[in-house]
């Protein structure tokens, strides 16, 4: 019977660079390529109404958790499990890490709640082999470790926020984004609110890792694609998941 394949996914900040890396690695080791939201057709419907609806019919956080777990329940069993299955491995632009980093962290959701929805999101779909874990999560996840600054330069989200706000980002560690109220109405309270939920979801990524040390690696996500690439293949190649 086929081995089956090892289940990787990249995780970081909107602008670390991932989906350039996760294409690199998914080369790198012959591996089927996805992504979440998104990587099954169902999840590109519910990616455009995530991701694209008007400000005013924005879905509200707990619809917003349901929606990313609906789509990863039905990426894990349509297309990860198969492809796990057949003895392929398979590489995700975002995971699980991403709705306790965004969902959890960034709109204040209960962690434990959202963790519970994961795993129910992630079930191994009836009638896969049992050689899957009950729970498909990622064997290993790496972290793309990119200071906010660098991270915003390619994204632009808070372009609009003003210079003195936007110099707090230099130091971003070291601010504590509960500290920062944003005030008045408008245009300036949303891109304080904007502000305050970048630096919550950039510090999470950073305690997720902790938290998983087993699962989770980080990787130096600064430099060229080349160079960042070289070090994720070392990180994934020498994890304990990918050993036998
Ligand atoms: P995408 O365009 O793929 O951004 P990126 O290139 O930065 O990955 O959009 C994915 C967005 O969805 C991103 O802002 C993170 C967010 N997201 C969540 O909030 N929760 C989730 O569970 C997932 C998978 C993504």
């Amino acid at each position: 019977m086929t081995a089956r394949g090892r289940y990787i996914a990249l995780e970081g900040f909107d602008g670390s660079g991932k989906s350039t890396q996760a294409e690199l690695l998914a080369t790198h080791l012959d591996a089927a390529g996805t992504r979440e939201p998104g990587g099954t057709p169902l999840g590109a419907s519910l990616r455009e109404a995530l991701l694209h609806s008007s400000p005013d019919h924005a879905p509200a956080p707990r619809t917003e958790a349901l929606l990313f777990a609906a789509d990863r329940s039905q990426h894990i069993a349509t297309v990860v499990a198969p492809a796990l299955e057949a003895g392929r491995d398979v590489v995700t632009d975002r995971s699980y890490g991403s709705t306790l980093a965004y969902q959890g962290y960034g709109r204040g959701l209960a962690l434990d709640e959202l963790r519970s929805l994961i795993d129910y999101a992630s079930r191994r779909p009836a009638g896969a082999s049992t050689e899957l874990p009950e729970i498909i999560l990622p064997d290993v996840v790496v972290l793309l470790d990119v200071p906010l600054v660098d991270a915003d330069r390619r994204v632009h989200h808070l372009d609009r926020v003003g210079g003195e706000q936007m110099s707090l980002l230099e130091d971003a560690a070291a601010i504590d984004p509960d500290a920062l109220q944003p005030s008045g109405d408008g245009p300036d309270r949303l891109e304080g609110e904007a502000l305050q939920f970048a630096l919550r979801v950039w510090r999470s990524y950073a305690e997720l890792c902790d938290a998983e040390p087993d699962r989770w690696v980080r990787v130096d996500g600064t430099g060229s694609p080349a160079d960042v690439s070289a070090r994720v293949i070392e990180a994934v190649a020498t994890h304990p998941a990918m050993a036998d």
